[in-house]
This record gives structure tokens, C-alpha cells and sequence, in this order.
């Protein structure tokens, strides 16, 4: 059982990380390194990520981010994230767990709460009740939050090339984005690791390693 009194996502078998954090925070970019650490200890890994992680889930995901999709509703939306999770979950996440691989993704549902909680404004209560029907019990076990200041995440983000349809919001809707992967990573402890993203690529690389390495050693011994 972990903080929350669930089951871990593992019960012996893989564990579940996950990388949160706005636009530009630099999740994609610390995947690779995450990899290596992770292999370099034997640890047989699925690398995936949110919204997508399966060929369904994928299409789902360009749907999502096209910026030519305008005015959108808000629990259309909220719904086709979780229909993309539902997938994500039963053609890539489970299957692996059970296979005693380790999952890592590239965000997960702390997103849902941060940008359709706090950007969009929904209820977080709505949120949770799909949760628990799309996911039942399954909870990362570790989630790394990359914090930045919004408006520094934003000018990453632009530096990439063309907005997609989040990138395309508001700085006021990253902000609140921002406080809500905060407020819940204050929230429950246990499972959340805070990193400053704002820092140089190569000291937010060390903090990464730096927070992960005491988890491999708990979990694996
Ligand atoms: N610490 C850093 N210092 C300077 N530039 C960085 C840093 N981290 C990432 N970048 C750059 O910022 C841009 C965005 O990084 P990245 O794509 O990894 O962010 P992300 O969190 O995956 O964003 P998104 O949520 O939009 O997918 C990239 O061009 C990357 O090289
Ligand atoms: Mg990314």
C-alpha cells in the first residue's frame, strides 16, 4: 500500500513513474537519461506517453493537440483524454506492468487535474470520478514534477516550433496550471519529487538521477 492506502501499481510485479510538468518543462528531453539509469540497472522498461502510448489512444492524441480544432467543450475534452487513458492503459500500461517490465510516461492523469482542473477550469471532483472508472486502483508509484515558471516554459515551448492547441492557451492558463501540479504534489509527498526546471539542462539531468536513485535502491534492493 503506498501514502494513499492503494495498491502499488506493481504488487511485486512492474513499477509506474511518471513525468509531470507545463509545456517546455523538459519531460521529453529527460526521458533518454531516465532510460539509461533505469538500464543501466537491468530494469526491463516500457518508455510511453499521455495523451497516446497506444495506436488508438494516438489518434486520440492528434485529435487533441490539432490547433486547427477550435472551441472544443471542455468535458468533450475531459472525456476524450480518459478514452485515450482507457486505452493507453489496457493495450500498453497493464500489459507491461504484469510482464514485470517498468513503465515510464511521459504525463499521466496529475495532467488532466492540472490542465483541465486548473486551466480549464473543471470540476476536480468530475476528474476524480473518472479516475477511479478508467483506472480502478492503478496510481503511479513515483511522479517527477518539472516546475518552471510559466512564462519561461511558454518561451520554450515557442523556441520548438509551431503551437499546438494547448501551447496555443493563454499564460494566465499555464499559471493555474502551474499551482495545481504544485498543490497536489504538496498534497501527498510521498509520491511526488519536486524539481526546479528552470535550472540548466545539466543540473535538472543531476536532480532527476538525485531523486530517482533512492527509489531503485528501495525497490530493487
Ligand atoms: N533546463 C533547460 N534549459 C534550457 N532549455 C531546456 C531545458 N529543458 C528543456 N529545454 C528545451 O526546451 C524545449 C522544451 O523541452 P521539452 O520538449 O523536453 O519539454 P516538455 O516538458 O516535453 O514540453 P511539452 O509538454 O510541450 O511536451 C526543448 O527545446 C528543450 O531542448
Ligand atoms: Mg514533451
Amino acid at each position: 500500500m503506498n501514502a494513499q492506502g492503494r495498491m502499488h501499481a506493481s504488487s511485486g510485479r512492474g513499477r509506474f513513474i511518471t513525468l509531470e510538468g507545463i509545456e517546455g518543462a523538459g519531460k521529453s528531453t529527460h526521458l533518454a537519461g531516465i532510460e539509461t539509469l533505469l538500464s543501466n540497472r537491468g530494469i526491463p522498461l516500457r518508455i510511453t506517453r499521455e495523451p497516446g502510448g497506444s495506436p488508438i489512444a494516438e489518434r486520440i492524441r492528434a485529435l487533441l493537440l490539432d490547433p486547427s480544432i477550435t472551441g472544443l467543450d471542455a468535458t468533450a475534452e475531459l472525456l476524450l483524454i480518459f478514452a485515450a487513458r482507457a486505452e493507453h492503459l489496457a493495450k500498453t500500461v497493464r500489459p507491461a506492468l504484469a510482464s514485470g517490465s517498468w513503465v515510464i510516461s511521459d504525463r499521466f492523469t496529475d495532467a488532466t487535474y492540472a490542465y483541465q482542473g486548473g486551466g480549464r477550469g473543471l470540476d476536480p471532483a468530475r476528474i476524480a470520478l473518472l479516475e477511479d472508472l478508467v483506472q480502478g486502483d492503478l496510481r503511479p508509484d513515483l511522479t517527477l514534477l518539472l516546475d518552471l515558471p510559466a512564462e519561461l516554459g511558454l518561451r520554450r515551448a515557442h523556441g520548438r516550433g509551431d503551437a499546438d492547441r494547448f501551447e496555443s492557451e493563454t499564460l494566465a492558463f499555464f499559471e493555474r496550471t502551474r499551482a495545481v501540479y504544485l498543490r497536489r504534489a504538496a498534497a501527498a509527498p510521498a509520491r511526488y519529487r519536486l524539481i526546479d526546471a528552470a535550472a540548466p539542462l545539466a543540473q535538472v539531468g543531476e536532480q532527476i538521477r538525485q531523486n530517482i536513485e533512492p527509489f531503485l535502491d528501495a525497490w530493487r534492493g
